[in-house]
């Protein structure tokens, strides 16, 4: 089975003109979201959408997600974690004690805030997971980056053509994830911030799959107006 988790569990402080967490924000008269949901419903593959929310959204969340008309036997609203990573594990738990889960079924971890996923990346991530324990989404670097150590001088430049720069969906071989996780214990699995990270602590190699500029992240205030015309122009 094909289980997709949504993390919507942050409040966006970096979002400076808004009041309520940006994932709520409409673009284009649809909520972020719900777009983002809606991506992942249109793969008939996936059995299951769990999106993790902030407790103190959950109720608006619940209301927003009936009004946009969401299939609610298919997507499951649960409380977040205190980071990412916590909202991912919370993901995982409501999972595992609703579903048996056997050798083979795949979890997709994706940002709220990257409504413009493309079905191609999606797929992609499915198939990569399906063969490989974990799989992250990866875009090449356009720009230089430097390594600085003081904040006003080049430490270091880095080879372009060697360097990533990682987007959602993470996808993982579910079984493999618990394993990992027993294998570390829940104090180390808790320090480690990005899902990844725990694969690769426990020795199991990434794959990258293709990703796409437009799967960006909504992070700023230009990112969020960059967002809102795309969607008004689509
Ligand atoms: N996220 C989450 N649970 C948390 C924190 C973050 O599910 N406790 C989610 C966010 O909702 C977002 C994704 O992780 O979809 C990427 O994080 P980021 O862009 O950093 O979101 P925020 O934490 O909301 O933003 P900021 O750091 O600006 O506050």
């Amino acid at each position: 089975m094909i289980y997709a988790g949504i993390v919507a569990g942050g409040s966006g402080t970096r979002i400076k003109n808004a009041n309520i967490p940006k994932q709520f924000i409409e673009i284009g008269g649809v909520p972020i979201l719900v777009r983002t949901v809606r991506a992942f419903a249109e793969i008939g593959e996936i059995a299951k959408i769990y999106i993790g929310i902030n407790p103190d959204w959950y109720d608006y969340a619940d209301e927003m997600l009936d009004k946009f008309g969401t299939d609610r036997d298919r997507v499951s609203l649960i409380n977040g974690g205190r980071d990412r990573n916590g909202t991912v594990m919370n993901i995982l738990n409501a999972l595992t004690s609703e579903h048996e889960v056997n050798k083979g079924d795949v979890l997709l971890t994706h940002d709220a805030v990257r409504p413009f996923i493309s079905r191609e990346i999606i797929e992609g991530n499915i198939s990569c997971a399906r063969e490989n324990h974990a799989c992250g989404t990866y875009i090449p670097s356009d720009d230089t980056i430097i390594r600085t150590t003081d904040g006003n001088t080049v430490s270091e430049n880095l080879v372009r053509s060697e360097l990533m720069r990682a987007q959602t969906p993470q996808s993982f071989e579910i079984a493999a994830l618990q394993e990992c996780i027993a294998k570390l214990g829940n104090e180390r699995v808790s320090q480690l911030t990005d899902t990844c990270g725990i694969f690769t602590e426990c020795g199991y190699p990434i794959h990258i799959v293709s990703g796409d500029p437009m799967n960006f992240k909504i992070t700023t205030d230009h990112d969020l107006r960059l967002a809102k015309l795309i969607a008004e122009n689509e």
